[in-house]
């Protein structure tokens, strides 16, 4: 499932993160790929332990933390802290798959569930680097205005295609879902957001609203882990 988020970040926040990422130091992005992706990797990203890489992903979990949509989505256990990377004229990451399991900066590991890109270059900035997404449902060509996040199911192939003119930023992390399979994700964000409808008609106490919620929260009890 491939779930847009328009402005999980504001404006000002936006323009808060591109002024901080002015100043960070860009190395290599080869540095967090894998074995198989890194051939593929040709681009830049701050640090992870740099402050603005800390200072910047903080802003983003706590956008996340607000944002209903990410929740129903995703049900979240465990965010990687949010990376920033950019791909100026003539970068690309060729198709691959991301790491299924990562070391989180701090102790623990993570499975990754749920891959996500928050674009953060207005789209008239730059030509190419669009993602493209390989889906259930056939491949999908992604590229959005700044602050708004797509998130896709970590077992999709992808690519980011060559940028030919100017550069674009974005953030990129991924999710430890408490329910793994990406189909129990889908249906239960179907039912949530058909929930969500009923109640904007319908009262709390609605005999429907009621047994829809008791399934919703009935199957997420079967097939959640934690
Ligand atoms: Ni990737």
């Amino acid at each position: 499932m491939l779930v847009r988020i328009p402005q999980l970040l504001t404006a000002a926040e936006v323009a808060h993160c591109r002024r901080v990422l002015e100043a960070a130091a860009w190395i290599d992005g080869r540095a967090t790929a894998g074995e198989q992706a890194s051939k593929a990797k040709l681009n830049l990203q701050v640090p992870e332990n740099a402050p603005q890489a800390r200072e910047l992903g903080d802003i983003v979990l706590r956008a996340l933390g607000r944002n209903p949509a990410f929740t129903s989505a995703v049900l979240p256990l465990r965010v990687y802290p949010p990376m920033f990377n950019r791909y100026d004229t003539g970068m690309t990451f060729r198709a691959h798959v991301d790491n299924a399991i990562r070391h989180v900066p701090g102790g623990g590991r993570l499975r990754t569930d749920v891959s996500s890109t928050l674009f953060l270059t207005p789209p008239e900035d730059y030509d190419g680097g669009e993602l493209v997404i390989e889906d259930t449902y056939g491949t999908q060509s992604v590229k959005l205005n700044a602050g708004d996040l797509v998130l896709y199911p970590a077992t999709s192939l992808h690519s980011v295609t060559p940028v030919t003119r100017g550069s674009r930023w974005a953030s990129f992390f991924w999710t430890q879902s408490m329910v793994k399979d990406d189909g129990q994700r889908r249906l239960l964000h179907e039912l949530d957001t058909g929930i969500r409808r009923a109640r904007a008609d319908l009262p709390d106490d609605h005999a429907g609203v009621l047994s829809l919620t008791a399934a919703y929260h009935n199957l997420l009890r079967q097939w959640v882990e934690m």
